[in-house]
């Protein structure tokens, strides 16, 4: 029963957002069904019924009256229900929002965090972190193709396309890790873009923020995972507090402080880092990273050992 109370699904929404699309679901879906169950009965006893008990179905009052009447009333009103609760999804949040930007790229989530000025403040991957109870807004867009963002347990479905911004706003009532996935195919791997929304409570959250806000720590005794990660990895990749300063793959600052590795394809620890570095090529074909097969045994361990390290 994962699909109904796992932490990627919709019919066990975890914030006000999600409950309002999952109220409307089971609404128009009960509507739908007692529908068809109403006009399935009502064709049997056409075609079961005695001959002059059925002829009472040919009344014209009853085929203006279940025929256009009642499909008008009722399809206007699961209209205008759904209109005005899907409303309450944009209405704006009460106090000042947490604002993050989101991303997409083939095949990963680049994250920014705003300050209160509206000014980008830190930026990480893959891992969005909440504090619960407080709404988040999302600016969502795309570097490369279409994506679609999507949390089922906290928000809807939406879009990520090239040259356009898309707001999307989400509440997590309690602490979890959901999980999210695109949602649009955006190229092979598209079903390895997945992603973790940490709800935390509002003290942890502050904790993790001033975290992320700082360089990275200089690693301690052995440099040689910093070094190799300078010559090889620099280009494409930032860590704060270094001269690491690529922008076209994640900024690893933190990595070693992510749950997942590879858009949550993996969990993150030294081994999968490794084999992440080594055949990332082979693990999710076609992305922008080759496989890093060069490496010694030795210095491939070095080199995750560092970036675990970078908590
Ligand atoms: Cu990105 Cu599918």
């Amino acid at each position: 029963m994962d699909a109904l109370t796992g932490v990627q699904s919709a019919l066990n929404p975890q914030g006000p957002h999600a409950a309002v699309i999952h109220e409307i679901s089971w609404v128009l879906f009960i509507g739908a069904l007692t529908i068809f169950v109403v006009v399935m009965a009502i064709s049997a006893y056409a075609l079961f019924a005695q001959r002059d008990r059925a002829r009472k179905l040919r009344e014209t009052s009853l085929i203006i009256g279940g025929g256009a009447l009642f499909p008008f009333v009722t399809l206007s009103a699961l209209l205008v229900y759904s209109l005005v609760r899907a409303n309450s999804l944009s209405a704006p949040p009460d106090s000042s929002p947490i604002r993050i930007e989101v991303t997409g790229e083939q095949w990963w989530w680049r994250v920014h965090y705003l300050d209160e000025n509206g000014r980008r403040a830190f930026e990480t991957a893959n891992e969005i972190h909440i504090p619960v109870g407080r709404t988040v807004e999302i600016a969502l867009s795309s570097a490369d193709v279409i994506h679609s963002f999507w949390v089922p347990a906290l928000a809807g479905k939406l879009d990520m396309i090239p040259g356009r911004t898309n707001r999307l706003r989400l509440l997590a009532d309690r602490p979890g890790q959901y999980r999210g996935q695109c949602a649009e195919y955006c190229g092979g791997p598209h079903a390895f873009m997945a992603f973790f929304v940490l709800a935390q409570a509002p003290e942890d959250f502050e904790r993790w923020t001033a975290r992320q806000r700082e360089p990275a720590s200089l690693p301690e005794g052995d440099r040689t995972g910093s070094r190799l990660f300078l010559a090889h990895c620099a280009a494409c990749h930032t860590i704060r507090g270094t001269p690491a300063e690529g922008t076209r793959g994640p900024d690893l600052t933190h990595v070693g402080s992510r749950t997942t590795l590879a858009a949550g394809m993996l969990p993150n620890n030294a081994g999968t880092l490794a084999g992440w570095i080594a055949s990332s090529q082979h693990l999710k074909p076609g992305n922008l990273m080759p496989s890093f097969q060069q490496f010694k045994g030795e210095e491939l361990r070095a080199l995750a050992q560092y970036l675990e390290s970078l908590k």
